[in-house]
């Protein structure tokens, strides 16, 4: 039995994955915060297990025990009230929150935002290309998407770097000490409740008017959900991209026969194997390397396991991803793979609300980087790379990368 949660498996967990799902595909452990919860390995109960309605979103669901209160969820969300959001709550309230949040978050919003997300992207690179050297995670990755969900949000370019140091201090500390990460989503919630104030009486042209406005038959979001969902889009949407940036630049480089295919296809305009790859990426080594938490509202099995009324399940999308029994040739990457449903934004009613954003980010930021940088190398042993050790996520800390500068 591999040990799991050790430094070791953060920085490669796909060889415990492939234990598990042989040996033990729906496991009982008990997590670095003491809370014990099964973990579903296969593709085929992964994919059920998201789609099953015996599994609620709700913390309160879970029977746990006093010492790991407060564990499951979003570091400060309890205390900062921000429970109304569409990961913790389950029809038919979530219906009708996602019906709503849906009518403002549009594919066409996110189309029309293409080309604010080049510009933002040219700017980050502007500010390196010059000098040969970067740390991709933070002169890149990082800020980004923090950028880009402000934009779209309606948050004032002058208020966008308090944004970028609150959501600092949550993917710094995410898995760790609570009071700094308490304080910054505290303040983020004050601050969006006071810029849906704003809005209300001075609306504009973006996401947060467009939730303020958003009606279904008659009913409209209440300032406290509109408010918690700008803050979920924020929290949901800022990480998961983060690593979707330095995951896949990091698969890239370190897969160079695919990296030049991609490569000579945008030299030649073409985009097919971009969006492909950036797929393939998330399936590879996707952001998102544990599904949120679920609770089992009755007795079920999910692989021939008994799950209690109560029991936490965390479904592995890592572990699904890879599974030999879904995917050919699992471990291997290859950009312009077919028939490539992974799970890597989830599945049934909580799949990602913001995968059409998180594609266009993706796409625009790992073509525009092998295009304008196209010598890029790690300037680190991959071995000495550390990757964050939290329990949903997947990311690197730091990429550090040369190249040959771009001449002004
Ligand atoms: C839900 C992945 C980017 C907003 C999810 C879920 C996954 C996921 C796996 C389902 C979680 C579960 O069922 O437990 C990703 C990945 C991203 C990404 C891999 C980037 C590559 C974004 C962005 C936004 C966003 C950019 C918005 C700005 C959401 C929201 C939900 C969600 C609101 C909850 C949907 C619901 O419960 O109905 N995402 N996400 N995500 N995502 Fe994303």
């Amino acid at each position: 039995m591999p040990e799991l949660f050790t430094w070791e498996f953060a920085s490669d967990p796909y060889p415990a994955y492939a234990w598990l799902r042989e040996h033990a595909p729906v496991h009982r452990t008990t997590l670095p915060s003491g809370v014990e919860a099964w973990l579903v390995t296969r593709y085929a109960d992964a994919r059920q297990a998201l789609a099953d309605q015996r599994l609620s979103k709700n913390p309160d669901h879970h029977d746990e025990p006093s010492h790991a209160k407060g564990k499951t969820g979003i570091p400060g969300e309890r205390k900062a009230d921000l429970m109304t959001h569409l990961l913790n709550i389950d029809p038919p309230d979530h219906t009708r929150l996602r019906r709503l949040v849906s009518k403002a978050f549009t594919p066409r919003t996110v189309a029309e935002f293409a080309p604010r997300v080049q510009e933002l992207t040219d700017d980050l690179i502007d500010r390196f290309a010059a000098k040969g050297e970067a740390d991709l995670i933070h002169d890149f990755a990082f800020p980004l998407p923090i950028y880009a969900i402000c934009d779209l949000l309606g948050v004032p370019r002058e208020d966008q770097d308090d944004f970028r140091d609150w959501a600092g201090m949550m993917i710094r500390h995410g898995g760790g000490p609570r009071g700094g990460v308490a304080r910054s989503v505290k303040k983020m919630r004050g601050y969006l409740a006071e810029l849906i104030r704003r809005k209300r009486s001075d609306p504009g042209d973006d996401l947060i008017s467009g939730l303020i406005r958003a009606s279904d038959d008659g009913e409209h979001l209440t300032e406290n959900e509109a408010a918690a969902m700008a803050f979920i889009l924020l929290f949901a949407g800022f990480e998961t991209t983060v690593n979707l940036i330095g995951n896949g630049t990091y698969a890239l480089i370190t897969h160079p026969d695919q990296r030049e295919r991609l490569q000579r296809a945008l030299a030649e305009g073409d985009a097919g194997l971009l969006a492909t790859g950036v797929e393939e990426l998330l399936r590879f080594d996707g952001p998102v390397e544990l599904a949120t938490w679920r609770f089992a509202t009755e007795p079920l099995t999910i692989g021939g396991r008994s799950i209690a009324t109560g029991d936490p399940v965390l479904v592995v999308l890592a572990a699904a991803d890879r599974d030999p029994a879904r995917f050919a040739d699992p471990d291997a990457l290859d950009l312009s793979r077919r028939d490539n449903q992974h799970l890597g934004y989830g599945h049934g009613i909580h799949y990602c609300l913001g995968a059409p954003l998180a594609r266009l980010e993706g796409q625009t930021a790992l073509g525009t980087l092998l295009t304008r940088l196209p010598d890029l190398r790690l300037a680190q042993d991959p071995a000495d790379l550390r990757w964050r050790g939290g329990l949903i996520m997947r990311g690197l800390r730091t990429l550090p990368v040369e190249f040959t500068p771009e001449r002004t």
